[in-house]
């Protein structure tokens, strides 16, 4: 793949950053950048053809209609779903979680019953769950992560039950890195028929998802870290649970009829998607669909690949510099730590060399103290990233090092 040839179709890379220096974006985990075709379907939008969808028969009105109907069915190619009544916008993976938890899993919890989620998860993946476990008296019951930032797969075994009404959990952590094997999760929530939700976010810009090989009972995902806008997501689920489901948010585009005295449902998917979409979300979610898919799946996981094992031996050969989990199942996302220097002390600095780092806590404060840490660097790579970006990170670091010791 022409690495240069994909790189310049973001426009972002063609500046210079305050510093002067050349962009080197490594916080891919947090959000990606956009390509031109992710822009332009959203400028298009509102400077050419700006319109509702579904109410007006007027022609801006139609065409983004149709569109709109267009990127539905494009989700569901992206995701193998079996239908686009399993494919419902939002505004991304925390609302859809949100509306998971309040819709489908609260009005069946009753006290005793458990949600069972691990400890990698993002608090978008948590504190949802920890609310409902607040107001129904539902426990919280969660999967330990093994040092090498796998679960631990025998103790789900061994913990599944009956009294789990949900299992939520995610594809790959945003920390660690390491993909989860969500068809042995579904194969052993099978047998005591527990649903279970994928929180996908961290794997659509490099990995391909299958629901029905998967066979998830709910999945979601959020646009803008894969090259898409803000703002805009999806939730997927089987269409029985969506049908048995009350809808997301009540409101104007869900209803048949309406009195005083009671309103009845469209079908799904409409019922669960009140009120006037992000439509140019919407559209630029359906374009970095098309960007991913005219990428070569494989030649998209070799130089990922390639980057994250480049990474990890220039990074351990760095004194001092522990990397959290191992090194089976990665994703292209590095957490470390340097000894003796704060993680924000190494982002500001490495900031002035014009590399984009994150650091902190990764909004998933419980693993860091499982691995006994305050606070970790990341990096995270994306299909522009080269090995360039990581020698100029690796020199940055013992430059930082340097003016620490
Ligand atoms: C694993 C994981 N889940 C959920 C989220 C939340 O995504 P959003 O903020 O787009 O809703 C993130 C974002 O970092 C994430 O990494």
């Amino acid at each position: 793949m022409d690495i240069d040839q994909v790189k310049s179709q973001f426009p972002i890379f063609r500046q210079k950053t305050p510093t002067g220096k050349d962009l080197i974006y490594l916080d891919n985990a947090a959000t990606s950048q956009k390509p031109q075709s992710v822009i332009d379907a959203i400028t298009n939008y509102y400077s050419k053809e700006y319109s509702t969808v579904g109410r007006g028969a007027y022609w801006p009105a139609n065409v983004n209609t149709v569109k709109i109907n267009q990127v539905r069915s494009k989700v569901k190619n992206f995701l193998n779903a079996q239908s686009e009544k399993e494919i419902v916008f939002t505004a991304g993976a925390t609302d859809g979680i949100n509306k998971i938890a309040r819709s489908f899993l609260a009005p069946k919890l009753k006290s005793g019953d458990v949600i069972m989620i691990s400890q990698v998860e993002h608090h978008a993946n948590l504190i949802p769950w920890q609310e409902l476990c607040k107001a129904y008296g539902t426990e919280l019951l969660v999967i330990p992560v093994l040092e090498s930032g796998h679960l631990d797969y025998e103790w789900i075994k061994q913990n599944l039950s009956e009294r789990v009404k949900l299992l939520a959990l995610s594809a790959c952590s945003n920390v660690l890195g390491i993909k989860n094997d969500i068809k042995r999760i579904t194969t052993m929530a099978e047998v005591t028929q527990t649903p279970v939700l994928v929180d996908a976010a961290q794997v659509l810009s490099h990995n391909r998802v299958d629901v029905q090989e998967w066979n998830c009972d709910f999945l979601v995902f959020s646009a803008h870290k894969m090259f898409g806008p803000t703002g805009v997501g999806v939730v997927y689920g089987k269409q029985s649970l969506f049908n048995e489901m009350k809808p997301f948010n009540y409101g104007g585009g869900i209803v048949k009829e309406v009195t005083f005295e009671a309103s009845n449902y469209q079908d799904i998917p409409h019922k669960h998607e009140a009120g006037t979409p992000n439509i140019a979300g919407v559209l630029g979610l359906g374009a970095a669909i098309e960007f991913i898919k005219q990428l070569s799946q494989n030649e998209t996981d070799t130089h990922l690949e390639e980057l994250t094992n480049y990474a990890l031996s220039s990074l351990k050969a760095i004194n001092g510099l522990k990397i959290m989990g191992g090194e089976q199942d990665k994703a292209p996302v590095i957490s470390f730590t340097i000894d003796g220097i704060h993680p924000h002390d190494i982002s500001t600095f490495l900031n002035e060399e014009g590399i984009c780092v994150r650091a902190g806590h990764h909004c998933a404060q419980p693993l860091l103290q499982r691995f006994e840490v305050p606070a970790s660097v990341r990096v995270s790579f994306a299909i522009y990233n080269t090995k360039s970006d990581i020698d100029k990170l690796v020199m940055a670091l013992l430059k930082t090092q340097a003016f620490f010791s």
